[in-house]
Protein backbone atom coordinates (compact mmCIF):
# COMPACT_ATOMS: atom_id res chain seq x y z
CA UNK A 1 0.00 0.00 0.00
CA UNK A 2 1.43 3.38 -0.62
CA UNK A 3 1.48 6.61 1.05
CA UNK A 4 -2.03 8.03 0.78
CA UNK A 5 -2.89 12.04 0.12
CA UNK A 6 -6.04 14.02 -0.60
CA UNK A 7 -6.63 15.84 -3.73
CA UNK A 8 -9.99 17.21 -2.25
CA UNK A 9 -12.94 15.95 -0.31
CA UNK A 10 -13.66 13.48 -2.49
CA UNK A 11 -10.48 12.45 -4.28
CA UNK A 12 -7.89 10.18 -2.59
CA UNK A 13 -4.48 9.40 -3.96
CA UNK A 14 -2.61 5.93 -3.01
CA UNK A 15 0.64 5.44 -4.20
CA UNK A 16 0.03 5.54 -7.98
CA UNK A 17 -3.75 4.83 -7.59
CA UNK A 18 -6.79 7.17 -7.51
CA UNK A 19 -9.86 6.60 -5.78
CA UNK A 20 -12.87 8.92 -5.51
CA UNK A 21 -15.79 8.55 -2.66
CA UNK A 22 -18.52 6.69 -3.68
CA UNK A 23 -21.77 8.60 -4.24
CA UNK A 24 -23.61 5.97 -4.79
CA UNK A 25 -22.43 3.33 -2.28
CA UNK A 26 -21.30 -0.33 -2.68
CA UNK A 27 -22.41 0.22 -6.43
CA UNK A 28 -19.58 -0.25 -9.11
CA UNK A 29 -20.71 2.07 -12.02
CA UNK A 30 -17.64 -0.04 -14.63
CA UNK A 31 -16.41 -2.89 -13.13
CA UNK A 32 -13.89 -0.44 -10.86
CA UNK A 33 -13.56 -1.87 -7.48
CA UNK A 34 -14.33 -0.32 -4.32
CA UNK A 35 -12.55 -0.13 -0.96
CA UNK A 36 -13.29 1.33 2.21
CA UNK A 37 -10.43 4.23 3.55
CA UNK A 38 -11.59 5.11 7.47
CA UNK A 39 -14.99 3.51 6.70
CA UNK A 40 -15.95 5.41 3.80
CA UNK A 41 -16.73 3.86 0.69
CA UNK A 42 -14.50 5.02 -2.54
CA UNK A 43 -14.06 3.67 -6.14
CA UNK A 44 -11.25 2.85 -8.00
CA UNK A 45 -10.46 5.52 -11.48
CA UNK A 46 -9.05 3.19 -13.59
CA UNK A 47 -6.56 5.88 -15.94
CA UNK A 48 -7.09 3.42 -18.98
CA UNK A 49 -10.60 3.91 -18.99
CA UNK A 50 -10.77 7.63 -18.60
CA UNK A 51 -9.20 10.21 -19.97
CA UNK A 52 -9.36 12.49 -17.28
CA UNK A 53 -8.46 9.69 -15.01
CA UNK A 54 -4.78 9.14 -17.18
CA UNK A 55 -4.47 13.05 -16.81
CA UNK A 56 -5.09 13.26 -13.27
CA UNK A 57 -1.97 10.50 -12.76
CA UNK A 58 0.08 12.09 -15.35
CA UNK A 59 0.03 15.74 -14.30
CA UNK A 60 3.15 16.73 -13.25
CA UNK A 61 1.91 20.83 -11.74
CA UNK A 62 -1.86 20.80 -11.55
CA UNK A 63 -2.70 17.66 -10.20
CA UNK A 64 -4.66 19.37 -7.65
CA UNK A 65 -6.00 21.90 -9.96
CA UNK A 66 -7.71 19.91 -12.83
CA UNK A 67 -10.60 18.68 -10.61
CA UNK A 68 -13.65 21.06 -10.67
CA UNK A 69 -14.24 21.87 -7.00
CA UNK A 70 -17.25 20.57 -4.96
CA UNK A 71 -20.72 22.41 -5.78
CA UNK A 72 -19.51 24.12 -9.24
CA UNK A 73 -21.49 23.91 -12.19
CA UNK A 74 -20.01 22.07 -14.84
CA UNK A 75 -20.68 20.85 -18.79
CA UNK A 76 -19.02 18.00 -20.13
CA UNK A 77 -19.64 18.14 -23.94
CA UNK A 78 -18.34 14.13 -25.19
CA UNK A 79 -20.11 12.43 -22.11
CA UNK A 80 -19.90 8.57 -23.39
CA UNK A 81 -21.29 5.94 -21.08
CA UNK A 82 -20.77 8.18 -18.03
CA UNK A 83 -17.23 6.85 -16.86
CA UNK A 84 -15.38 9.71 -16.16
CA UNK A 85 -18.62 11.53 -15.23
CA UNK A 86 -19.24 9.49 -12.49
CA UNK A 87 -15.79 10.13 -10.58
CA UNK A 88 -16.63 14.03 -11.51
CA UNK A 89 -20.07 13.53 -9.67
CA UNK A 90 -18.10 11.96 -6.85
CA UNK A 91 -16.59 15.50 -6.47
CA UNK A 92 -18.94 17.86 -7.66
CA UNK A 93 -22.15 16.65 -6.03
CA UNK A 94 -21.32 13.53 -3.44
CA UNK A 95 -24.06 11.44 -2.12
CA UNK A 96 -28.17 12.69 -2.94
CA UNK A 97 -26.34 15.58 -4.22
CA UNK A 98 -25.24 16.90 -0.70
CA UNK A 99 -22.75 19.66 -2.08
CA UNK A 100 -25.07 20.84 -4.49
CA UNK A 101 -23.22 20.91 -8.29
CA UNK A 102 -24.63 20.56 -11.59
CA UNK A 103 -22.72 19.11 -14.15
CA UNK A 104 -24.69 19.29 -17.91
CA UNK A 105 -23.73 16.19 -19.63
CA UNK A 106 -23.70 16.43 -23.31
CA UNK A 107 -23.51 13.34 -25.86
CA UNK A 108 -24.31 13.13 -30.05
CA UNK A 109 -25.50 9.44 -29.48
CA UNK A 110 -28.52 8.08 -27.96
CA UNK A 111 -27.24 4.88 -26.67
CA UNK A 112 -24.87 6.81 -24.58
CA UNK A 113 -27.83 9.16 -23.44
CA UNK A 114 -29.72 5.89 -22.72
CA UNK A 115 -26.67 5.43 -20.30
CA UNK A 116 -26.49 8.75 -18.99
CA UNK A 117 -30.48 9.03 -18.18
CA UNK A 118 -29.64 5.97 -16.23
CA UNK A 119 -27.00 7.47 -14.29
CA UNK A 120 -28.68 10.68 -13.77
CA UNK A 121 -31.47 8.52 -11.85
CA UNK A 122 -29.01 7.35 -9.37
CA UNK A 123 -26.92 10.74 -9.13
CA UNK A 124 -29.05 13.81 -8.35
CA UNK A 125 -27.15 16.95 -9.87
CA UNK A 126 -26.42 15.38 -13.35
CA UNK A 127 -28.04 16.13 -16.32
CA UNK A 128 -28.10 14.75 -19.29
CA UNK A 129 -28.64 16.04 -22.90
CA UNK A 130 -28.83 14.52 -26.13
CA UNK A 131 -26.37 17.14 -28.13
CA UNK A 132 -24.20 18.05 -30.94
CA UNK A 133 -20.93 20.23 -29.07
CA UNK A 134 -21.00 22.19 -32.24
CA UNK A 135 -24.37 23.24 -32.18
CA UNK A 136 -25.06 25.83 -29.23
CA UNK A 137 -28.36 26.53 -30.27
CA UNK A 138 -30.40 23.21 -29.86
CA UNK A 139 -28.87 23.03 -26.52
CA UNK A 140 -27.62 25.76 -25.05
CA UNK A 141 -30.74 26.90 -23.03
CA UNK A 142 -29.78 23.91 -20.73
CA UNK A 143 -26.99 25.83 -19.42
CA UNK A 144 -28.69 28.36 -17.42
CA UNK A 145 -25.73 30.71 -16.33
CA UNK A 146 -21.79 30.76 -17.65
CA UNK A 147 -19.90 27.24 -16.24
CA UNK A 148 -16.83 26.83 -13.76
CA UNK A 149 -15.61 24.13 -15.29
CA UNK A 150 -15.73 22.56 -19.01
CA UNK A 151 -14.32 19.22 -19.87
CA UNK A 152 -14.42 18.38 -24.16
CA UNK A 153 -13.69 14.46 -24.68
CA UNK A 154 -15.24 14.20 -28.55
CA UNK A 155 -12.78 12.60 -30.47
CA UNK A 156 -13.63 13.51 -33.72
CA UNK A 157 -12.23 16.69 -36.65
CA UNK A 158 -11.69 20.02 -35.57
CA UNK A 159 -11.73 18.85 -31.89
CA UNK A 160 -9.67 22.71 -31.00
CA UNK A 161 -12.66 24.86 -32.63
CA UNK A 162 -15.30 22.77 -31.24
CA UNK A 163 -13.79 23.41 -27.59
CA UNK A 164 -12.60 27.24 -28.49
CA UNK A 165 -16.63 28.19 -29.10
CA UNK A 166 -17.69 26.23 -26.27
CA UNK A 167 -15.17 27.72 -24.10
CA UNK A 168 -16.32 30.99 -25.33
CA UNK A 169 -19.64 31.16 -25.07
CA UNK A 170 -20.01 28.89 -21.78
CA UNK A 171 -17.01 29.21 -19.47
CA UNK A 172 -16.68 31.51 -16.51
CA UNK A 173 -14.40 34.28 -16.75
CA UNK A 174 -11.20 32.70 -14.84
CA UNK A 175 -12.70 29.27 -15.23
CA UNK A 176 -11.13 26.12 -15.94
CA UNK A 177 -11.22 24.49 -19.39
CA UNK A 178 -9.84 20.61 -20.24
CA UNK A 179 -9.63 19.69 -23.86
CA UNK A 180 -8.84 15.59 -24.39
CA UNK A 181 -7.84 15.20 -27.75
CA UNK A 182 -7.19 12.55 -29.67
CA UNK A 183 -4.82 13.18 -32.47
CA UNK A 184 -5.91 10.41 -34.75
CA UNK A 185 -9.20 12.28 -35.11
CA UNK A 186 -7.28 15.10 -37.27
CA UNK A 187 -5.98 15.04 -40.04
CA UNK A 188 -2.07 14.32 -39.73
CA UNK A 189 0.95 15.60 -41.88
CA UNK A 190 4.67 14.42 -42.09
CA UNK A 191 4.79 15.69 -38.87
CA UNK A 192 2.58 13.40 -37.73
CA UNK A 193 1.15 13.14 -33.86
CA UNK A 194 3.67 15.86 -32.74
CA UNK A 195 2.79 18.49 -34.96
CA UNK A 196 -1.25 18.42 -34.32
CA UNK A 197 -0.61 18.22 -30.97
CA UNK A 198 1.64 21.52 -31.21
CA UNK A 199 -0.74 23.18 -33.68
CA UNK A 200 -3.89 22.86 -31.45
CA UNK A 201 -1.30 24.77 -28.63
CA UNK A 202 -1.24 27.06 -31.14
CA UNK A 203 -5.23 27.55 -31.35
CA UNK A 204 -5.56 27.47 -28.24
CA UNK A 205 -2.85 30.10 -27.34
CA UNK A 206 -4.09 32.07 -30.58
CA UNK A 207 -7.57 32.11 -29.19
CA UNK A 208 -6.35 33.92 -25.87
CA UNK A 209 -6.44 30.74 -23.48
CA UNK A 210 -3.80 30.48 -21.42
CA UNK A 211 -1.91 26.54 -21.19
CA UNK A 212 -1.62 25.43 -17.30
CA UNK A 213 -0.55 22.14 -18.43
CA UNK A 214 0.01 19.90 -21.46
CA UNK A 215 -0.54 16.74 -20.44
CA UNK A 216 0.56 13.49 -22.45
CA UNK A 217 -1.50 10.54 -21.67
CA UNK A 218 0.78 8.16 -23.90
CA UNK A 219 0.73 4.42 -22.34
CA UNK A 220 -2.12 5.42 -20.42
CA UNK A 221 -4.11 6.71 -23.62
CA UNK A 222 -2.15 6.06 -26.64
CA UNK A 223 -2.49 9.34 -29.45
CA UNK A 224 -3.91 11.24 -26.76
CA UNK A 225 -2.85 14.40 -25.08
CA UNK A 226 -5.07 16.90 -22.38
CA UNK A 227 -4.81 20.54 -22.26
CA UNK A 228 -5.73 22.25 -19.17
CA UNK A 229 -6.25 25.72 -19.97
CA UNK A 230 -7.79 28.78 -17.83
CA UNK A 231 -9.09 31.91 -19.87
C1 LIG B 1 -14.18 8.98 -26.25
S1 LIG B 1 -15.89 8.99 -26.04
C2 LIG B 1 -16.14 9.77 -24.49
C3 LIG B 1 -15.68 9.01 -23.27
C4 LIG B 1 -16.00 9.74 -21.98
N1 LIG B 1 -15.57 11.11 -22.06
C5 LIG B 1 -15.36 9.14 -20.74
O1 LIG B 1 -14.20 9.44 -20.43
O2 LIG B 1 -16.02 8.36 -20.03
C6 LIG B 1 -16.36 10.24 -27.14
C7 LIG B 1 -17.83 10.60 -27.10
O3 LIG B 1 -18.04 11.79 -27.83
C8 LIG B 1 -19.31 11.72 -28.45
N2 LIG B 1 -19.28 12.71 -29.54
C9 LIG B 1 -18.60 12.68 -30.70
N3 LIG B 1 -18.83 13.80 -31.41
C10 LIG B 1 -19.67 14.57 -30.66
C11 LIG B 1 -20.27 15.85 -30.83
N4 LIG B 1 -20.05 16.58 -31.92
N5 LIG B 1 -21.07 16.31 -29.86
C12 LIG B 1 -21.31 15.58 -28.73
N6 LIG B 1 -20.77 14.36 -28.51
C13 LIG B 1 -19.96 13.87 -29.46
C14 LIG B 1 -19.43 10.28 -28.88
O4 LIG B 1 -20.80 9.90 -29.03
C15 LIG B 1 -18.74 9.55 -27.74
O5 LIG B 1 -19.67 9.13 -26.77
Amino acid sequence: MGKKRRLSWAVMVDGRAIWTRNAVPKLSQYGESLRRFKGTEYRRWDPTRSKLGAALSRARHTQYDLLPQDGDTCLYLGAGHGTSLSHIHDQVCGIDNQKNGRIIAVDLSPRCLRDLVHLASLRPGLVPVLGDARKHSAWGIMVASKVDWLLQDVSQAGQAEIFINAVKRFLKKGGKGLLSLKAASERFNEGGEREVFQNVRDQLEDAGLTIEEQIDLHGLEDNHCLYFVTN
